[in-house]
């Protein structure tokens, strides 16, 4: 699949099943993230892949997380909010973590080194689709919370900028295309 009909096929799967990408596919989608434009070659983003156990693992990570936001804010917690930190990734079979890595620069300011790791999730997205495969960006409250960073290798200075949802949509899962539209984004300038 090209570049543009990648683009224009692209949409968030909620639900995915097995396979997951793997081999040669992951690795595309990898090299995809790492690719992305990155002013001065600073590479600063990481991808962190859960899979299988892992993903359990790093759920746990979620719900302890959850309820010391809780603590935090002296909220009680929900159990069904709790249940779902725990098992939200098994939405699909891959989440990839992609983070923002702050490098020392005088001349990149942090916005563009998030950036970079922005299009670098943009770019993964984008490789998976063409490949096949189903996907899905998330964020929410854990990608803001100083423990899931931790958890991540991150320090207080990083971001994590998404949840990248990968895997096979089932058949009734599976989205047309979103209609492309112009009318309310572009402008040619006109001093
Ligand atoms: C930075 C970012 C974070 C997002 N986080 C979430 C999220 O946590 N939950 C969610 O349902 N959608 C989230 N979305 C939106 C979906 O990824 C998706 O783009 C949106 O639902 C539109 O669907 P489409 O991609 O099929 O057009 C996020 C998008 C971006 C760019």
């Amino acid at each position: 699949m090209g570049a543009l009909d990648a683009i224009r096929a692209r949409r968030s799967i909620g639900r995915m099943v097995e396979p997951a990408p793997a081999g040669d596919d992951l690795t595309a989608i990898l090299e995809a993230g790492a690719l992305a434009p990155d002013h001065d070659s600073l590479r600063p983003f990481k991808f962190v892949v859960l899979e299988g156990d892992g993903m359990d693992a790093f759920g746990k990570v979620l719900a302890d997380a959850y309820v010391a936001r809780c603590d935090a804010q002296g909220k009680a917690v929900d159990p069904s909010k709790h249940d779902k930190e725990l098992t939200k990734l098994r939405r699909a079979p891959m989440v990839v973590a992609v983070c923002a890595v702050r490098k020392a620069s005088e001349k990149i300011p942090w916005v563009e080194q998030r950036d970079a790791a922005v299009a670098a999730a943009q770019n993964m997205l984008l490789a998976a689709t063409a490949l096949g495969y189903g996907s899905m960006w998330r964020t929410g409250d854990p990608a803001y919370d100083e423990r899931v960073k931790a958890a991540l290798g991150l320090t207080d200075d990083d971001d994590v900028v998404g949840f990248l949802y990968l895997g096979t949509p089932t058949d009734a899962a599976r989205k047309p295309p979103n209609e492309a539209r112009l009318d309310d984004v572009v402008e040619f300038y006109a001093p």
